[in-house]
């Protein structure tokens, strides 16, 4: 199973890219995980640039959500929401609408923040994703806040969580997502998506 890993910060000491990291060694055996790494060079998402021949950026980032069996977000929450650049990848990956790489997609989604907040940024991400017709693995919620008291990195480079609880709950969501995308549950949701929209279509009703 090939898992795409998403980390919303750019930050070089992120502790969301640190989860993002540490994903490969709590992620259940033959699950392998691959960062995506170019959230920073993807440019604004512009109508007109989105052509049968997008940006290159636009074009790898949708071919690897689209070859991917399931996706895992690890984001900080942003003014109570979602953070601008991870809003913009999605923006990308919605459109056009007729071939939306995120329709289908089976998600996990993960949310870490120095702070006490994270749960508004998780529950926003969660309802953008299914709205698009994707499968979000609905428990267990990870949000990780102070998180800068959870995880960190040994001198030898090695990623320890000082929190069993955090470590054992990003075990069961990855084991959750990859069940979730085993039956085809990201699949099921983007059919009803789209058998919603030629309905529509054929009453004269969808864009
Ligand atoms: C523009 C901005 C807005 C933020 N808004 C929130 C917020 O709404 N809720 C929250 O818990 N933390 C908020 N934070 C704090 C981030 O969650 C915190 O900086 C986090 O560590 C960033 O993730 P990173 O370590 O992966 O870069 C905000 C930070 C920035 C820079």
């Amino acid at each position: 199973m090939r898992v795409l890993g998403i980390s919303g910060s750019l930050r070089a000491g992120s502790y969301n890219s640190l989860i993002l990291n540490s994903l490969p060694q709590l992620a259940p055996e033959g699950m392998k995980i691959e960062n995506y790494d170019g959230l920073s060079s993807l440019p604004p998402y512009n109508e007109d640039l989105d052509t049968s021949t997008p940006p290159d950026e636009v074009a790898r980032l949708r071919a690897a959500v689209q070859s991917a069996d399931g996706l895992v977000w690890v984001i900080p929450e942003f003014n109570h929401s979602v953070p601008g650049v991870v809003k913009n990848a999605i923006d990308w990956l919605s459109h056009p609408i007729s071939r939306a790489v995120l329709r289908g997609a089976t998600s996990a989604v993960i949310v870490a923040t120095r702070g006490r907040g994270g749960f508004r940024g998780m529950a926003d991400l969660a309802r953008i994703l299914r709205d698009l017709g994707g499968f979000v693995v609905p428990a267990p919620e990870v949000c990780v806040q102070f998180v800068d008291t959870r995880i960190s990195t040994t001198e030898a480079g090695d990623i320890r969580y000082a929190d069993p609880m955090t470590e054992g709950l990003i075990k069961v969501l990855l084991a959750s997502l990859a069940r979730a995308a085993d039956a085809g549950l990201g699949e099921h949701a983007g059919r009803a998506w789209l058998d919603t929209l030629h309905y529509l279509q054929g009453q004269g009703g969808a864009r």
